[in-house]
């Protein structure tokens, strides 16, 4: 079992850092693959309550801890991680970054802000942290990697190159003031001076590690249904490679055929932060208490979740996608005090059944939901630590979700602290 996948099955905040902590310590590697400081991974563990945005969530767990290349990576934020975890007395001396990595610039976070003005009404909504400007220009062939900033002469050169185009286009396109060079050239040599012990080829590490059969997981960011290709464009994310399973092999520099394993990660209920079609959202007071039930705020920037019942015809898709084996259902403890537990079956479009994820972002947007409904349990499950402890109902309706989605539940998670949840059969 050389690399497992642990992948988001819908819109992101799954709890996927949280089942990557559970898990770590049977693994020698966890890697990031995808995304950037976009993502915000809650761990709850015996060292208290952490947001991790670049780095992985296995990092509490002393195993070696990748960044792959396939991340981008803004460096002020990964030392203010780096020195978060320090402080508060997490090793990070097995923390390793690709020098492939690419690298949020301060234009970055300057055109996401900018860009989303220009949309006006048709704006994605974003984290603003300049990752999808920095994936654009990985693309373009005008982004600067870690490995760009070791050499002081050919930084200068490129970032020459570089900072004049995006002086045009910040002033030209987006009428916002010149960015200043040896202002750039000097804080980024600066935060490499920082880094740099921490940067080198992971791709070798993650290859060396699976060649002597050691287990790698691969840390997912952001969910399905925000993918460039599969997901609900224009709504989604710009991570290059894709936050599926597809870019896991890639965004670390590693065979696909060395990949044995994916596993989603699906909360009970259905959340999505920024705009874009979500077919089982709830709006309203049934959506306030959702949300107020389980404290849904995003970890990046704290904007309220948009809160619904669980989609189980985006959830079969995504399952499908990244052909998941088995899945982490998270939160369940959040319906603890629902009378009755919706799940969305199909869509009605158009007056017709749909049981398929449409494509067209119009199909989407216009689909109403099926219910099936589901009697709740009306009590606490955050003490139950086996399938069997919990209450019947709940027992269905985790038992409903496997069926509709096609995979067994590997998790339960009944609270957000590391052993509250129920290991129905381990994942590693
Ligand atoms: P990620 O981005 O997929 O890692 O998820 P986030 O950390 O953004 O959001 C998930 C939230 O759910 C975090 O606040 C977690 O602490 C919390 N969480 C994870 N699993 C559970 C669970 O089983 N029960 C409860 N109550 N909270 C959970
Ligand atoms: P984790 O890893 C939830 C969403 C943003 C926005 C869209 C594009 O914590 O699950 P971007 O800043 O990426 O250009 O914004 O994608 N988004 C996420 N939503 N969880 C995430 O990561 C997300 N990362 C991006 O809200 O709708
Ligand atoms: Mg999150």
């Amino acid at each position: 079992m050389p690399a497992v996948v642990v992948i988001g099955g819908q819109w992101g905040d799954e709890g996927k850092g949280r089942i990557v902590d559970l898990i770590a310590r049977k693994a020698q590697i966890i890697a990031r693959y995808s995304a950037g400081h976009n993502a915000g991974h809650t761990v709850v563990n015996d060292l208290g309550k952490f947001a991790l945005h670049l780095v992985p969530a296995g990092i509490f767990s002393e195993m070696i801890c990748v960044i792959g290349n396939g991340v981008v990576v803004d460096p002020a934020e990964l030392i203010h991680e780096i020195e978060m975890l320090e402080a508060r007395g997490v090793n990070t001396q097995r923390l390793f970054v690709s020098d492939r990595a690419q690298v949020v610039m301060p234009w970055h976070p300057i055109i996401d802000a900018a860009d989303e003005e220009l949309r006006g009404a048709h704006a994605v909504g974003t984290t603003g942290k300049g990752v999808g400007p920095a994936f654009i220009d990985k693309v373009a062939r005008m982004g600067l990697r870690l490995s760009d900033l070791a050499d002081a002469a050919s930084f200068a050169e490129r970032l020459r190159f570089v900072l004049g185009y995006k002086n045009r286009v910040l002033t030209q396109l987006y009428n916002r003031a010149p960015l200043d060079f040896d202002d750039t050239f000097a804080r980024y040599r600066e935060h490499w001076a920082r880094l740099e012990p921490y940067v080198t080829d992971t791709s070798h590490i993650c290859q060396e590690a699976i060649g002597r059969g050691d287990r790698i997981v691969l840390e997912g960011a952001q969910g399905s249904l925000l993918d460039l290709d599969m997901g609900t464009y224009d709504y989604v994310t710009s991570s290059v490679p894709s936050s599926t399973a597809a870019g896991a092999a890639l965004g670390v520099g590693i065979s696909p055929l060395d990949v044995s394993r994916v596993v989603g990660i699906y909360k009970a209920y259905q959340t999505r932060v920024g705009n874009g079609p979500m077919p089982s959202e709830l709006r309203g007071a049934e959506g306030d208490r959702l949300r107020e039930c389980g404290q849904e705020y995003g970890t990046t920037t704290g904007r309220p979740r948009r809160c619904g019942w669980f989609d189980a015809v985006a959830g079969r898709y995504s399952i499908e996608l990244n052909g998941c084996s088995s899945i982490a259902l998270t939160r369940l403890d959040v319906l603890d005090t629902f009378e009755t537990i919706r799940i969305c079956v199909a869509y009605e479009i158009g007056g017709r059944r749909v049981e398929r994820f449409p494509s067209s972002h119009a199909a989407i947007a216009a689909a109403q939901p099926v219910w099936e409904d589901l009697p709740g349990w009306l009590s606490q499950t955050t003490g139950c630590r086996r399938f069997e402890d919990l209450p019947a109902a709940a027992m269905s309706y985790v038992r409903r979700i496997e069926s509709l989605l096609g995979a067994p539940a590997d998790i339960v998670g009944v609270g957000p602290e590391r052993n509250e949840a129920i290991i129905v059969s381990p994942i590693l």
